[in-house]
């Protein structure tokens, strides 16, 4: 059978360093009214708000400020900025932050036109056409949300986390310069870059990938196994971090047309359970997914061995030189590799596998799951 395959992308993608210094000259093209939705600390702390706000001042923009984005947005904190939004009868809005504030906008953003509330659409009702257009700067180089055309959102009255989706909510215009990640600590651009790498590898080996997700994610695997140690180790390298954003952007845009795999599949049961984040959960589990995908994808991980470098040592075979390869690159990022030292006891770990909850991530894989196989690869990552 031939390659079947739908490819979407934002319209306009602005990338390298100094492109988000005079972003009003960019966005007074699209419209004058902008929501500025963003988080309540970090971009006000480093300066990057301030900066923007001065460049739409500058440039005539009229804009108001939503700043009430938490991690992990409720479908009532969309709810006031939707509100507000249309209040204000914004023509665009402006994201500024990570993957929960790009998220939030997004989904904002794509409601503008189609309805008051979030609810219907949480619950699966479809948005049948474009809101206002979203603009995307984000401030992490990682979960690749300005790429794809999900929202992951949370009711908290249930509990229930989901995504909504539409080709709708795809960015207008995505604009991604290295200076807005110069604040992110070690430990954030440790946990964003290794979930760009491991959605690469997912995307790479998944089977929805296809020829272009397949040439962009090689080529982010190879920027952000080279670059990621050293700008965990120094931050204030820009040309390095330059490298992590454009490898994180790669990445994004291959998997926003790909899927991931197990690795995400069972980090979604595993780390709001334990409060473990998204990216140190995948990272666990990823080198014991490779070592049960060995089999179906030895010659993509050969593929991915040769790409990176890594030298064979031709004892093992290419997913287990890869496997141990990715735990070294664990050390060098300064993350943790087993879930016990996260505290969390054995058998509430293998507790998270319920035949209800598991994913398409998880039973797409080409080696099917057993249910004895899954607890056997959540041991084995204990
Ligand atoms: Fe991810």
């Amino acid at each position: 059978m031939g390659d079947s395959f739908v490819f979407r992308l934002p319209r306009e993608i602005f990338f390298g360093t100094n492109q988000g210094n005079d972003i009003g000259k960019i966005l007074v093209n699209i419209g004058k009214r902008a929501i500025i939705i963003t988080g309540r600390k970090s971009v006000k702390e480093s300066g990057i708000l301030d900066k923007i706000t001065q460049s739409l001042d500058r440039n005539g923009l009229i804009y108001s400020i939503f700043d009430q984005v938490e991690p992990e947005p409720s479908l009532d904190t969309v709810n006031r900025g939707l509100k507000l939004s249309i209040d204000f009868n914004c023509e665009m809005v402006i994201s500024l932050g990570g993957g929960s504030v790009l998220d939030c906008g997004k989904v904002i953003a794509g409601l503008i036109g189609n309805g008051k509330t979030i609810q219907p659409f949480f619950e699966g009702v479809p948005i049948v056409k474009a809101g206002v257009p979203w603009i995307a700067l984000p401030t992490t180089a990682g979960t690749g949300s300005e790429m794809t055309s999900n929202s992951v959102l949370t009711d908290v009255d249930t509990g229930i986390k989901r995504s909504v989706r539409s080709p709708f909510l795809i960015s207008r215009l995505v604009i991604i310069d290295p200076n807005f990640t110069l604040s992110m600590s070690p430990y954030l651009t440790a946990v964003s870059g290794i979930d760009a790498l491991i959605q690469a590898i997912e995307a790479y080996t998944s089977p929805r990938s296809n020829p272009i997700s397949n040439a962009l994610v090689l080529e982010a695997i190879e920027l952000l196994w080279k670059y990621l140690p050293k700008v965990v180790q120094d931050g204030a390298n820009l040309l390095n971090r330059e490298y992590v954003a454009k490898g994180s952007m790669l990445s994004a845009m291959g998997f926003a047309n790909s899927s991931s795999g197990p690795a995400h599949g069972f980090s979604h049961l595993i780390g709001p359970k334990f409060s473990i984040s998204h990216g140190e959960t995948c990272a666990v589990l990823m080198p014991q997914v490779i070592r049960f995908n060995r089999e179906v994808f030895s010659k993509k991980y050969l593929h991915i061995v040769n790409k990176i470098g890594i030298k064979e040592t031709g004892k093992k075979d290419p997913a287990e030189e890869f496997a141990l390869a990715f735990e070294d690159f664990l050390d060098q990022i300064h993350l943790r590799k087993r879930f016990k030292e996260f505290n969390v006891p054995l058998d509430k770990l293998i507790s998270v596998l319920n035949i209800n909850n598991i994913g398409k991530n998880i039973t797409e894989n080409p080696r099917p799951f057993q249910s004895s196989e899954m607890a056997e690869l959540l041991k084995s990552s204990w």
